[in-house]
């Protein structure tokens, strides 16, 4: 049966010592978690365990960004990961996980760039709560989604240099039927607004094979109704040496649909 804990003194009883997964959620469970879950389940086995931590993180979050507003169901959320065979979530409180004693991890300059030029201190936010997790948690393998590619990246590189043993495991981007990545902000789309985020996929489709993957993403986006001034940027990120990432380039955008911004990447060819 799928055990909760709430404070850190309940995690450290319910973990066990054989292999532990950890996916790191913000809640709102979607298909796209359910994937890093499935992933999780396979390389704990049956004898490891797979834990799920849910906390909305609010240093991750810039003054006027969705933090209030942001979808919360706990109890959902449970019942998905019940479902989708988690072993144990944790949902701590900031004061068990972050609190006024946490070390502050500052992002390296990558983390200024493409997200962090618009979330100014979003990944410092961000690798503070995973780094707190990990050392809560300490687990052998950490899974997180390809969608969120800089953040990926960036909790990679920390992980080399302060978690040596933690293997950070990356897994595709699940999608909808109409190609738009499945992310928790999706529920703030109207259906108008739905169908035209599924121009992005559709633009980094075509952009995958073209001689200028940037070009021709802003070309066939705007022909779905994606402005230029819709996009805050689209461009070719080259995947550090020994990523376990598809492919050795990866094109990333973010884009303005209605009040949502929303990302994706692909693995160019
Ligand atoms: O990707 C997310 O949901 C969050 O950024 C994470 C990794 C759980 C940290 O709060």
């Amino acid at each position: 049966m799928m055990q909760v804990a709430r404070t850190a003194a309940e995690l450290q009883s319910a973990l066990i010592s054989k292999k532990r997964i950890l996916v790191p959620t913000m809640g709102s469970l979607h298909a796209g978690h359910t994937e890093l879950i499935a992933q999780a389940r396979k390389l704990a086995g049956s004898d490891g365990q797979v834990v799920l931590s849910i906390f909305v993180n609010p240093l991750q979050f810039g003054k006027t960004e969705d933090f209030e507003k942001y979808p919360r169901d706990l109890e959902m959320d449970l019942s998905v990961a019940d479902a989708a065979g988690v072993d144990l979530v944790w949902a701590p409180t900031w004061e068990e996980i972050v609190g006024p004693d946490v070390e502050t991890i500052q992002a390296p300059v990558f983390g200024d760039e493409l997200e962090g030029k618009s979330r100014p201190g979003h990944f410092s936010g961000v690798l503070t709560v995973v780094a707190s997790l990990f050392v809560h948690v300490k687990p052998a393998v950490a899974v997180f989604g390809v969608k969120d590619l800089q953040q990926l990246l960036l909790i990679t590189e920390m992980s080399a240099q302060r978690f040596k043993s933690i293997e950070i495991y990356p897994v595709e981007t699940v999608r909808d039927s109409s190609g738009l990545a499945l992310s928790s902000r999706n529920a703030y789309l109207s259906n108008e607004n739905m169908s035209l985020a599924s121009g992005i996929y559709q633009a980094l489709l075509q952009a995958k094979n073209a001689e200028d993957p940037v070009a021709k993403f802003y070309e066939v986006a705007a022909s779905q109704e994606i402005h230029r001034e819709m996009i805050d940027y689209a461009q070719v990120l080259v995947m550090p040496a020994g990523s376990k990432v598809l492919g050795q380039t990866r094109l990333v955008v973010a884009v303005h649909i209605g009040t949502t911004r929303l990302i994706d990447n692909i693995a160019l060819s």
